[in-house]
């Protein structure tokens, strides 16, 4: 049945490419977080016969297109950077080896998904060698009911305390936008809050250092990936460089921030300091196995990946199709997120997630684990102890 769905994407993705005179438009979309509809080749892109599939097996799908798709010459080169795209990329540089802090500030109320931020945390983050440290925040929870959507003070405040968690360690800190999930379904109403939000946020933290980086919204995905993105970040970044004119910006393709979407991204060309995110857990069935939030998970229990010649080419294929989309727009990239849920074998795990970090790594990108201390976990925060495999496959001794 995944396979069947997978060809009739894989056909939709060809046909809807094919069928736009020369500009490549992203699949069609409904708003809903569970459905999402695909023309078929018989049909019109905006009327036809569609299949419906929920957006989980959408973002596996995404990858599993990607990872059939053969890429000539295997081997991406990294082209030089220009002297005008320094920044970015130095600010890239700097994100070097990261840990996603998740569950924390993006569940509805922290503390409700098992995480409370201490500065123990970040110690052992600091402790451990990383460089940066990605917050996903869940400000769209935490405003006036309607306009001008003020941000909550408390919020705001405690956001202000994990900063500095970050900052006084000398922590690179990505402030990242997570689980505004009512924008990707209702772009229109949303609009005014988002661009409220980013208004308030970067007016805020207008002083502070650049080890503060702003990201515009993790995952874009439903209507809002397949028609507003790029008028979204266009028009946030026009906001941001009001009061910020150096901070360094980071977004990322529809998709769920997938390398197939990269395409689609249309960014002021102007606009220098931006580092663009992309998120990796291919393969889907191995990475997210037995994961509560994705619908027909369970049967994936027990999938492998055992680091064949295949495997790697696969996550190499994979990683070319962005290196040639950085290459010819002069952007860094940041693997925002990857990581494989705890159901997954662990020694499998940490052969995938040493994999995809080398081969990031290699092509001179910033990465950034997902997640620290829950269900894809680095750290366990029960009984204080790290993950030592996780912690050797991101941290080689002798990489
Ligand atoms: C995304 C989601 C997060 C999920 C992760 C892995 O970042 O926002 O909730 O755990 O991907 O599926």
């Amino acid at each position: 049945m995944f396979k069947k769905i997978c060809i009739i994407l894989s056909l939709a993705f060809i046909f809807t490419a094919c069928n736009t005179g020369g500009t490549i438009q992203p699949p069609i979309m409904t708003p809903s977080t569970t459905l999402t509809q695909f023309p078929l080749p018989s049909s019109s892109p905006t009327s036809g016969s569609t299949t419906a599939i929920s957006t989980d097996t959408l973002r596996s799908t995404a990858t599993i297109i990607l990872s059939q798709t053969p890429v000539p010459g295997q081997t991406p080169t990294l082209k030089p950077v220009s002297e005008r795209d320094v920044m970015a990329f130095s600010q890239n540089k700097r994100l070097g080896r990261g840990m996603n802090i998740g569950n924390a500030l993006e569940a509805p109320k922290e503390g409700d998904w098992g995480v409370r931020l201490t500065p123990e945390l970040f110690q052992l983050i600091k402790d451990k060698s990383f460089n940066s440290v990605r917050l996903p925040i869940r400000w769209s929870g935490h405003t006036s009911s309607s306009a001008p959507y003020t941000i909550d003070p408390a919020f705001l405040s405690r956001v202000d305390w994990a900063v500095k968690q970050c900052l006084d360690r000398n922590l690179v800190v990505v402030l990242d936008m997570h689980a505004y999930d009512e924008v990707m379904g209702d772009p229109n109403t949303e609009k005014a809050k988002f661009m409220a939000l980013w208004t308030q946020i970067s007016t805020h933290y207008k002083d502070y250092s650049d080890n503060v980086y702003f990201e515009l919204l993790n995952e874009p995905t439903g209507m809002l990936a397949t028609i507003s993105l790029n008028d979204f970040y266009n028009e946030a970044i026009q906001i941001i460089r009001k009061t910020n004119p150096n901070r360094t910006i980071v977004l990322g393709p529809g998709g769920y921030y997938s390398i197939s979407w990269l395409d689609y991204l249309s960014i002021d060309e102007g606009d220098r300091n931006i580092i663009i995110s992309v998120h990796y857990y291919s393969p889907f069935h191995f990475t997210h196995q037995g994961a509560e939030w994705v619908d027909g998970s369970t049967p994936w229990l027990g999938s492998r990946w055992t680091g064949s010649q295949k495997d790697k080419d696969d996550i190499a294929n994979d990683f070319a199709m962005a290196v040639k989309w950085a290459n010819q727009y002069d952007r860094p990239i940041f693997l925002g997120e990857f990581g494989a849920y705890s159901k997954a074998p662990m020694d499998d795990r940490a052969k995938w997630t040493n994999e995809v970090a080398r081969q990031a790594e290699s092509l001179g990108w910033s990465l950034s684990y997902w997640e620290f201390c829950s269900g894809f976990g680095i750290y366990n925060l029960a009984d204080k102890t790290w993950n030592e495999p996780l912690v050797k496959a991101l941290i080689p001794v002798n990489p």
